[in-house]
């Protein structure tokens, strides 16, 4: 097989990495992908950091074995667990692609008020983080919000709802008067309850997702690479899940083809 036509695999710590899948879909319609949730270990955000490098490296090994041309780690936690010792090991091989919160087009807007980071306690606590706020703090005033049980509330498919709308007016409660400039989405699994969340908020604040500068990012190394899949239809959706039943299945068939 030639290597244009060999998978792009993606993993996520559960389903939330479909978010990012989504939109490589629309931008590079022509590759097939294959996308590994390890549902059955999420979440991962409040594990101990070793475990969830060890979680990832399994992952990985799961896409290796199914011949993918290059990875794109669709987890914010992962990313920031274990995107260093991944690059040292594969990309000699295989152009590895991350994802951090989307902090930077949220500064750009230069709106009043704070910019709220949502993520997993793990993502805001990890030194990634603390390097991409150290370098906007000067520009805007920003607000990280570990947002624990959520990734749960999203795996079991609850994305509406009296339940969801609880846990974001508690989160979002003490800013809605002080004003807030932005919301980043900085777990792959919130883009599935930005409609909820939009909700919540009562102005209209930009809810920004760092899905589109990722695949960007993997369009260009694929090019870089010179492993671009020159079909510009037509590619194939593998999707697996280390829960072993049809329903993670069905909610991740119905999560990628939901319209947002
Ligand atoms: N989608 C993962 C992320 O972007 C969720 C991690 C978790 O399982 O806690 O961080």
């Amino acid at each position: 097989m030639n290597v244009e036509d060999r998978p792009i695999g993606f993993f996520d710590s559960g389903v939330g990495g479909l978010s990012v899948l989504k939109e490589a879909v629309r931008l590079l319609p022509g590759e097939n992908f294959i996308y590994f949730g390890d549902s059955k270990n999420a979440p991962y955000g409040i594990k101990d950091i070793n475990e969830v490098k060890a979680l990832t490296f399994n992952a990985v090994d799961f896409l290796i074995e199914k011949n993918v041309k290059a990875l794109v780690v669709a987890c914010n936690t992962a990313t920031s667990a274990a995107i260093i010792d991944l690059r040292e090991k594969y990309s000699r091989i295989m152009p590895i692609i991350g994802i951090e919160p989307a902090l930077k087009p949220a500064v750009e807007y230069k709106r009043k008020g704070k910019i709220i980071i949502m993520a997993t306690p793990m993502t805001l606590s990890e030194s990634k983080f603390s390097n991409l706020m150290n370098n906007y703090k000067s520009e805007a005033q920003i607000e990280p919000l570990p947002c624990p049980g959520l990734v749960e509330l999203i795996e079991t498919g609850v994305i509406e709802g009296d339940q969801l709308d609880k846990y974001l007016r508690e989160k979002m409660n003490p800013f809605l008067d002080e004003g807030i400039a932005a919301v980043v989405l900085g777990c792959t699994h919130y883009p599935f309850i930005r409609k909820a969340l939009s909700q919540v908020l009562t102005e209209k604040v930009p809810i920004i997702d760092g899905s589109r500068g990722t695949v960007k990012q993997l369009k260009r190394q694929l090019n870089e690479y010179n492993i671009i899949n020159k079909k510009i239809k037509g590619g194939s959706i593998e999707i697996n899940n280390s829960l072993n039943s049809d329903e993670i299945i069905k909610l991740s068939y119905k999560l990628l083809n939901l319209e947002e």
